[in-house]
């Protein structure tokens, strides 16, 4: 009897720590890592999204950005994160794609986070330096027809969303384009800019204004139908790459571990977010919108995540001698 009653007071006692620790959260400020460089389409996701869930949070959520590796460093270092709701990740379809590209990779994205929820599905953008003489897309695929190795693609690392691209576009094309590689897309872009590399897949939070400016070139959008915020770009599917199709579906992370009160808050923070007018604001002014509230569980995000990553294995596969 008084060892059932020692169990009973030990259960209480843990019961009681776990409501506490979780009432007590946050009670310090709250780090979403964002695994590419300041700048890029997924730092202004994150940076977006962490003003709302600050104010739901009644906590300072800061941006820490650690790039390398196409996502796959910063991904590390919250896979290794004390697993106490106070380092987040925020990641792409790169999570989907680094098992097949890292086979050595530090994290297995399934086991290791527990995810939150989903944030949004961001389109994305074939673009062209400035002063490349390509002005449309049939231009270009004559261009490259006539000398793939004239020109440079960028992108943000072996397994991020502007690599991928480049890598179904390479296969589409048949041409396999030189490439320059970047710690994000906010630094490519810079470069692209100043007429210092050619091309570029890049999603579209990073390259509306640019587009809507008439600053670079724009031979299509990825998505099947035109998009409401560039509705004069077309499809590549439009344009002769049939089939042609790339979202850029981001989500929330912690390490696993994580309270479960602890991940509830974060995601009664996150669907706060995303359905607070500012942020819904923002995103369709860059050309996205939050995605429905139905993919912000962990459910459905984790459901996803492993669809995703056979699907890649498979794209990769069949677009290897592109891959490197
Ligand atoms: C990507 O290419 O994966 C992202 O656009 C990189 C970034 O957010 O900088």
């Amino acid at each position: 009897m008084r060892k059932l009653a020692g169990i009973f007071v030990l259960l209480v006692g843990s019961l009681c720590a776990a409501v506490v620790h979780a009432q007590a959260y946050p009670h310090k400020p709250i780090t979403i890592i964002v695994p590419f460089a300041a700048g890029g389409p997924t730092d202004t996701v994150g940076r977006t999204i962490a003003v709302a869930m600050q104010k739901r949070l009644r906590q300072t959520v800061v941006i820490e950005n650690v790039s390398g590796g196409g996502g796959t460093v910063g991904a590390t270092r919250v896979a290794h994160a004390a697993p106490d709701g106070y380092t987040l990740l925020l990641y792409h379809v790169g999570m989907a794609t680094a098992p097949t590209l890292y086979p050595d990779l530090p994290f297995d994205p399934l086991k290791s986070f527990e995810p939150i929820g989903e944030v949004t599905d961001v389109p994305m953008t074939l673009i062209g330096r400035p002063g490349l003489p390509a002005r449309d897309f049939a231009e270009l695929r004559a261009y490259l027809a006539r000398d793939p190795a004239a020109l440079t693609y960028a992108h943000a690392g072996m397994g991020s969303a502007s690599h991928l691209c480049g890598l179904l576009l390479m296969k589409a094309l048949g041409v396999d384009l030189r490439t320059v590689t970047f710690k994000g897309t906010g630094p490519a872009l810079n470069e692209l800019l100043s007429n210092r590399v050619d091309v570029m897949c890049d999603q579209v939070t990073n390259t509306n204004s640019q587009i809507r400016g008439g600053k670079v070139r724009a031979y299509g959008v990825t998505t099947p139908e035109r998009i409401a915020s560039l509705p004069g770009v077309p499809t590549l599917h439009e344009v002769g790459l049939r089939g042609f199709e790339v979202a850029v579906w981001h989500a929330l992370y912690v390490p696993a571990g994580t309270p479960q009160e602890v991940r509830d808050k974060l995601n009664d923070a996150l669907r706060y977010a995303l359905t607070d007018q500012t942020v819904k604001a923002r995103l369709n002014d860059l050309g996205t919108d939050p995605v429905p509230l139905h993919k912000v569980t962990p459910e459905f995000t984790r459901d996803h995540l492993r669809a995703e990553i056979d699907k890649w294995a498979q794209v990769i596969r069949d677009a290897r001698p592109y891959v490197d």
